[in-house]
């Protein structure tokens, strides 16, 4: 099999080590998790690399430079999946790391190369994404909240010197399909917020409470729900989602006594994203809320992003998060997209054209030269 066509291939397999039969669901430190190490594990040794999972649940694989102590390049992305996922959004990253160290076929270069796969990007199991890469940059707070041991979260940081970090990911949206191209350069990301709200009302009777004498808290958040739409409408660049609801008791013969949402809200100006998240809470006028996530945008490494631009010279931004925002927090990072079929992911139809691996592949590589021949 040619190596663009294994990496799909592997993709595929490791999409079967599921929460849920039949779907692709796969959250921070679950058996499929844990799956999905031990056969990640065993092709990075056979590419020669040392291979542990950190205290943050992140699969580590570290292949050695030609002298000890020199600089580290890091290249990741996230284990983890959305519900109901496709197979490539985050691994296919990792697993074209692993792919790129295996075709240097043991030749080690004057830098070492460490592939990452983070254990929570997607944020579903808590409510609050890139705990992976908090830990690698050691800014993970509240430990003991994710079922961590603080104690044990400075192993995780990354060792100095750092060369940077590289991130290989699907556009999952339709530009570069669009223009015909099967990869782009990312140059920001845009920053993000996420919110839980709680609505209350007064759980009772379906077939007894007459309608003017009701507090119905769903009806509440259908309205807000709604004007939230409108909102993100009306403004230049917006997006805001309400992606899930709970709502209790949740019985087809109980007024709902009180809904908890989640509102989350991306824009490419802080200013405006910050705005309109005060907007859409005052709408709200909550019983309660809390803003778990206010994430900057953020600008890539100018020169890496240069050297990835020699094989992919369409410059873009991504609108959807990713643990490069994170990790350039610490040390330079860039991003390389490759195009996404129909634009589609967070889908069970998500994909990525073998064509389109094997261009990543040879762009890694050049990627891998072009530092190892700098100056
Ligand atoms: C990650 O998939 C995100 O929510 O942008
Ligand atoms: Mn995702
Ligand atoms: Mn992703």
């Amino acid at each position: 099999m040619d190596h663009a066509a294994d990496c799909i291939a592997r993709c595929r397999s490791l999409a079967l080590h599921t929460e849920e039969p039949g779907f692709t669901t796969r959250t921070f430190l679950s058996e499929p998790m844990r799956a999905v190490h031990a056969e990640l594990c065993e092709w990075m040794r056979r590419a020669g690399m040392a291979v542990k999972v950190d205290a943050a649940g992140n699969l580590r694989g570290s292949y050695p430079a030609t002298v000890p102590a020199a600089p580290v390049l890091f290249i990741g992305s996230h284990l983890d999946t959305v519900p109901h996922a496709g197979a490539f959004d985050g691994i296919l990253g990792v697993v074209i790391g692993v792919k790129l160290v295996e075709l240097l076929a043991g030749r080690r270069l004057r830098f070492g190369i460490e592939i990452v796969g983070f254990s929570d990007e997607e944020g579903v199991k808590f409510g609050f994404p890139f705990i992976g890469s908090l830990a690698l940059i050691g800014e993970l707070q509240d430990a003991r909240a994710f079922g961590l041991d603080p104690n044990e979260l400075p192993s995780a940081v990354a060792r100095e010197p750092s060369l940077g970090y590289l991130e290989f990911h699907i556009e999952q949206g339709p530009v570069l399909e669009s223009l015909g191209l099967k990869l782009g350069v990312v140059e920001a990301i845009v920053g993000q917020s996420r919110i839980e709200l709680t609505f209350k009302g007064k759980a009772g009777h379906a077939g007894t409470t007459p309608m003017h004498l009701r507090q119905d808290a769903l009806v509440k958040a259908a309205e807000w729900i709604d004007a939230v739409e409108r909102e993100a409408i009306a403004t230049e660049g917006l997006v805001a989602t309400v992606g899930r609801i709970e709502v209790q008791p949740n019985a087809p013969n109980v007024i709902p006594g009180a809904v908890k949402a989640t509102l989350d809200v991306r824009h490419r100006d802080d200013a405006v994203r910050r705005a309109a998240v005060e907007r859409l809470i005052a709408l709200a006028k909550p019983d309660h809320h809390e803003v778990r996530v206010d994430q900057p945008a953020v600008t890539l490494d100018p020169h890496l992003t240069s050297l990835l631009a020699r094989s992919a010279p369409h410059r873009m931004p991504s609108g959807a998060g990713h643990d490069a925002m994170i990790v350039a927090r610490r040390m330079p990072a860039a991003m390389l997209f490759l195009r996404s079929p129909g634009g589609l992911s967070h889908h069970p139809d998500e994909s990525v054209l073998p064509e389109d691996v094997a261009a990543a592949l040879v762009a890694g590589m050049k990627f891998l030269e072009d530092l190892e021949t700098r100056p």
